[in-house]
This record gives C-alpha cells, sequence and structure tokens, in this order.
C-alpha cells in the first residue's frame, strides 16, 4: 500500500501542494517519498528514503518548478526501502516519469524482456518496468501519442495498478490508470488532481470524480477525460460532492481503522497472492534443509505461527515448534545451534521480544527467516531471507489483515514446501492452490453476509463476564485469536484452549447462560468437536457456533452460528474463520462503548522487553 498524487493547476507551483497532499496520505506508507515536477519542457525529481517530514527537511520538497506534477509516499514491497527504489521512477530518457501504487505481477518477465532490449534498469522495484515500457512502445511506433502509449503498455501489465504518469513529450497533462488499486479524481477552481484517497485533496476540494478498474484518466488544466483501457472507449463521469470531514476520509467513512482494515481483507488477502515466487521459492528451500524449525512470535503473530505448526506439519510433514517470542531465549535459547531454523513472524519487524530470540539465535549462528510486514525493519536486517506481508500499514491496535495475510502467506510456504518434498499428492496441490485463490472472495462474501448478523450477537453477549474459545486442531490457533482479539478491546475476560481439554479444567467454570464459541470447519475434527459441543451444552452453556454454510449438524445444536462459505480445507480455515471473530470482538467493543482503536495498556509496536 502507497499513497499516489499528481495534480496540474491553472498556475502556481505544483510541488507545495503535492507535498501537503503526501502528507495527508502517510497513513498509507511512509518509508520513502519523492515528487516529480514538469516546468518548462524539463523534469525535476527529488525523492529520498524516510519519512516525509525528515525528507523535507533535508530536500525541501515545495522547492520544484512547474503547475504540473505527481508524488508518491511509499511502502516498500518490490526492494528495500532506499533512495534508488523511491518513486517517482524514470524510462531511460528521463522524460517518462511514472508513480504506482500496486503489485506489477509480470514485472520480472517484462524486465527481462526490455532489459535485453537494451534498457537500463537502476531501481528493484515492480514499478520501474512500466516507464521503460512506454518508452518501448513509443520507440516501436513513434507516431502514437503519449496517452496511446500508455494505453497500449497498460494492456501487458498484470496485478494491481494506480498509476499517474508525466512525461515532456506532452508536458500539460498527467495520466492516470488504475487496476485494483484506489484511485480516484478531485476538481476545483485551481485545477484537477488524482489521489490514492480522498484525503489527499478533501481540504482543498469536496468534488471528486471515481475512476473505475480498467480505467485511465487524462488530466489537464482544463479537466479530466475518462476511457476504458481495454477498448479507449469515452466515459462521461460528473464529480461528486462528498460529505465526509477529513478525519473520516483518513479511514475512508469508516468509524474506526479497525473495521476498515477488517473490510480491507479481500484486497489484502488477493496481494498476498500475488508473492514472488522468487521469495517463496528461497524460503522454502531454506525450510527443505532444516533440522529444527522454530516459529517465533508474539500475540496475534503468534497464533498465525501456531496455526502454521498445523500447515507445516500436515502438508509438508516438516515438524515445526511455535516459540512465544517472549519465552524463546529462555526455553529454547541453549539447544539453538548452526542447524537450527528460525522463522520469525512480526506484523512491525520491531517487537522487542521477537528481535531479542532472533538476536539470540542469530549469536548461536542459526539461520534466520522472516516474515513482516515493514519491509526495512530491523527484523528485515538481521533475517537472512525475509517476505513482505503486502498488508500495508495497519493503524488499529488489534491485529486484523495483518493475521490473515501471515496465514496467506505460511500457507503459501507450507504449499510450496510439501510440492518440494512430493508429500502431498498434485491432487490435492491443485486443489488447495485453487482454494487459496479463493480466499479473497470468501473473506468478502463473509463480511457481506454475516456482519449484521454478528452485531446482533455482539448486543446479545456483550454483558457476558467471561467467554470461552475453542476448536480442535489447527482451529485452535482460530480460537485463541478470537479470544485475544475480544479480551484486548472489549475487556471481557475469555479463555481459549483445544476444545479436547475441556474435561480437564476449564469446563468447571460452566454454568447456565456461560457464552463459548466454537469454531467449526467441516474438517477431520468435525464429529469430535460435537461432542464437546454436547458437553458444554449439558451444562448449559449457550453456544455461538462459527460454521461452514450448510452445517446442520451443528446449527441445530448452537444457540447462535455464523456462516462461512462451505468447501474450506481444514489447512486454510483460519484465514476465512478469524474474520467472523474479528467482527464479534469489533461490534462488542462498540456496544460496551470502546474505541477499538486505542485500547487501554495496549500499544501497536512493544519496543520494550
Ligand atoms: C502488540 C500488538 C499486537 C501484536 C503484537 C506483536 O502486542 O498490540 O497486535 O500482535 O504486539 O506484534 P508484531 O508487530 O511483532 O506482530
Amino acid at each position: 500500500m502507497c499513497g499516489i498524487f499528481g495534480c496540474v493547476l491553472k498556475e502556481g507551483n505544483a510541488a507545495p501542494l503535492i507535498h501537503a497532499s503526501l502528507k495527508r496520505l502517510e497513513y498509507r506508507g511512509y518509508d520513502s517519498v519523492g515528487i516529480a515536477t514538469i516546468s518548462e519542457g524539463k523534469i525535476y525529481i527529488k525523492k529520498d528514503q524516510g519519512k516525509i517530514d525528515d525528507v523535507h527537511k533535508i530536500l525541501n520538497l515545495d522547492d520544484l518548478p512547474g503547475n504540473i506534477g505527481i508524488g508518491h509516499t511509499r511502502w516498500a514491497t518490490h526492494g528495500a526501502p532506499l533512495k534508488v527504489n523511491a518513486h517517482p521512477h524514470t524510462d531511460c530518457t528521463g522524460e517518462i516519469v511514472v508513480v504506482h501504487n500496486g503489485i506489477i505481477e509480470n514485472f520480472i518477465e517484462l524486465k527481462n524482456e526490455l532489459q535485453n532490449l537494451g534498457h537500463n534498469f537502476v531501481s528493484k522495484t515492480d514499478t520501474e518496468v512500466m516507464a521503460h515500457l512506454i518508452e518501448e512502445t513509443l520507440k516501436q511506433n513513434p507516431k502514437l501519442t503519449f496517452t496511446q502509449a500508455v494505453l497500449d503498455s497498460l494492456k501487458r501489465v498484470e496485478g494491481s495498478y494506480a498509476f499517474a504518469i508525466i512525461s515532456t513529450r506532452e508536458p500539460d497533462k498527467i495520466v492516470c490508470a488504475r487496476n485494483e488499486s484506489p484511485l480516484v479524481l478531485g476538481i476545483n477552481h485551481q485545477g484537477v488532481f488524482c489521489a490514492s484517497d480522498i484525503p489527499a485533496f478533501l481540504a482543498i476540494t469536496n468534488k471528486a470524480v471515481m475512476v473505475n478498474n480498467g480505467e485511465l484518466a487524462i488530466l489537464t488544466a482544463q479537466g479530466y477525460e475518462i476511457r476504458k483501457i481495454s477498448d479507449n472507449t469515452p466515459i462521461t463521469r460528473e464529480p461528486i460532492t462528498i460529505e465526509w470531514t477529513p478525519e473520516m476520509a483518513v479511514k475512508q467513512g469508516y468509524p474506526h481503522f479497525m473495521i476498515k482494515e477488517i473490510h480491507e481483507q479481500p484486497e489484502t488477502l488477493r496481494n498476498t497472492l500475488r508473492m514472488q515466487e522468487h521469495y517463496l521459492d528461497l524460503l522454502t528451500t531454506f525450510l527443505d534443509r532444516a533440522n529444527e524449525v522454530f516459529l517465533v512470535a508474539c500475540g496475534t503473530s503468534y497464533h498465525a505461527c501456531l496455526a502454521a505448526s498445523y500447515m507445516f506439519s500436515k502438508l509438508a510433514f516438516l515438524p515445526t515448534f511455535p516459540v512465544y517470542a517472549s519465552e524463546f531465549v529462555e526455553q529454547c535459547g541453549k539447544s539453538v545451534s548452526i542447524d537450527s531454523t528460525i522463522l520469525a513472524v512480526s506484523q512491525s519487524g520491531e517487537t522487542a521480544d521477537t528481535i531479542a530470540a532472533v538476536t539470540c539465535a542469530q549469536q548461536r549462528a542459526a539461520t534466520i527467516l522472516s516474515l513482516t510486514n515493514v519491509i526495512g525493519s530491523t527484523l528485515t536486517r538481521i533475517s537472512r531471507v525475509y517476505i513482505g506481508t503486502q498488508a500495508g500499514p495497519e493503524i488499529g491496535v488489534a491485529a486484523t489483515k495483518t493475521f490473515t495475510s501471515q496465514l496467506s502467506v505460511l500457507a503459501q510456504l507450507a504449499l510450496k514446501l510439501a510440492k518440494k518434498r512430493g508429500k502431498v499428492s498434485q491432487d490435492e496441490i491443485d486443489s488447495l492452490e485453487e482454494n487459496l485463490q479463493k480466499l479473497p472472495d470468501l473473506a468478502e462474501t463473509i463480511v457481506n453476509t454475516q456482519e449484521e448478523k454478528i452485531k446482533q450477537i455482539a448486543k446479545k453477549y456483550a454483558d457476558s463476564k467471561v467467554f470461552f474459545f475453542l476448536g480442535r486442531g489447527i482451529s485452535t490457533a482460530t480460537a485463541f485469536e478470537g479470544r485475544l482479539k475480544l479480551m484486548e478491546i472489549a475487556y471481557i475476560p475469555s479463555i481459549a484452549f483445544p476444545a479436547g481439554e475441556s474435561k480437564h479444567g476449564p469446563i468447571s467454570l460452566v454454568e447456565n447462560g456461560f457464552p463459548v464459541v466454537f469454531v467449526c470447519p467441516k474438517d477431520e475434527c468435525h464429529k469430535t468437536l460435537i461432542g464437546n459441543i454436547m458437553e458444554m451444552k449439558a451444562r448449559g452453556a449457550h453456544i455461538i457456533a462459527v460454521i461452514e454454510e450448510g452445517d446442520q449438524e451443528i446449527k441445530g445444536l448452537a444457540d447462535d452460528y455464523i456462516e462461512v462459505p462451505k468447501g474450506i480445507p481444514s489447512v486454510l480455515s483460519p484465514i476465512p474463520f478469524a474474520v467472523p471473530l474479528q467482527l464479534l470482538a469489533y461490534y462488542t467493543a462498540l456496544e460496551k462503548g470502546f474505541n477499538p482503536d486505542m485500547p487501554r495498556n495496549l500499544a501497536k509496536s512493544v519496543t520494550v522487553k
């Protein structure tokens, strides 16, 4: 997730306005920033790694000439957060300048092709291919207009994008285009703007024009034109008036970041499925060689590790040890050696306990692999290989979209390892891969169809004094995560454990009306889980079951149920099943009058041990 902005002004300098607008988009990414303008047929660019204010102090981002320009605030996906990878990116001649939010899936093929044609790439980004591709398109067909060359080039690009592109060839316009990544136009008496999100320009105009997937827009000081990328047909679309306050706009109209981030999961899951094969392969090779693998993390990331331990075992026959990072040194420190592999998982890449565990393992010459949402974080710097989880910045303290992104990447790793080890039949692999691709749509369906119902369930149980969250097999991890969410934002003491453990103690707490959330995918544990539901029911518990659609058996036993689409393979189930539990926690917190974005005593990133 990055932020892009562009503007064509009737008069005056564009750079200060771009700078101010990028500041308002900083919540979309903040590891590098850059601005390009055109003045008297010349391109001017300033860019560097670092937060906008820090880069501005050194470079003065307001000081570029020209009434037209584009800017970018970055959240690294391809290439570390270094100056060379900061946007804007240019072609070989420096005449075509591009900013981009999204992931170009086929950039390696395009880059190879363009390099073979003599193009000189300077960055590690996927974005740079677009500048060279337009240059090449124009070289092959010099009669094309700049806009036509962008259109033709877009037809070769696969993946998600919001582009804003300028060129000295047609210095009076910005060409922008959208596929999956957000893009919106703004318009006022000063000129025309394009941006990733409305907050970027809401301070100067509330007149916005939405750009849809598969559309391209041409911005000039006189106005805008929208066309279909597929056949260049013009589209007429009038501006709408945005009634949001600036604060609402940052949350895209949602009352809290947490619910915005829950709703973003279809998009973030789509991004994780665009993961670069190369990094997955590399990590898989290390895991394949490993004698013992420790999965190390804190909080929600630990629950992703717990789920991953089932995935690695079931698919790749690889035993792994999930360990709380805060316990790692004491529990495993001495036994770690050159033969050990650590797979650390951390949203922030800065959690002190995780860094301490990894540092300890590193000193004992272990191989350090990691998964993090923040490229350039401490964890990425001390890892042999790392993968970015591509969820974009998460602002709500309670992790939601980063959890499902972590799970999606871990599932892809387990699947790759299974393939490599030949442990699972090709049919099963094909079916799992197909199901992985369906996850973004499943998350969307769950949010669309169950949210209202979950609100009612939250209302019904909000005054409960305590909750149980139970599952079996991999759903134990889902239950742990559901319990953490409810506890941390709704302040209801909650207990989670594998359902089979009930009879060894926890069941003694149960009395009439005691709410028990069961996580019930239709997997190999389903039958036994029904036994556990019966045990609870017999003691008067109220059963809230998260079930697969059409699971009549459990529907008949439950007091309340939430349905997720059916047919999800067990190893992937924590991803869709986590979504209703996130919603349950969110709406319970609201019922109780708490702000879910800022739970008391908690921090997004805990940098003390
Ligand atoms: C804090 C956050 C949690 C998070 C945990 C681990 O406790 O409030 O949401 O799961 O840290 O953070 P990490 O960034 O390492 O995933």
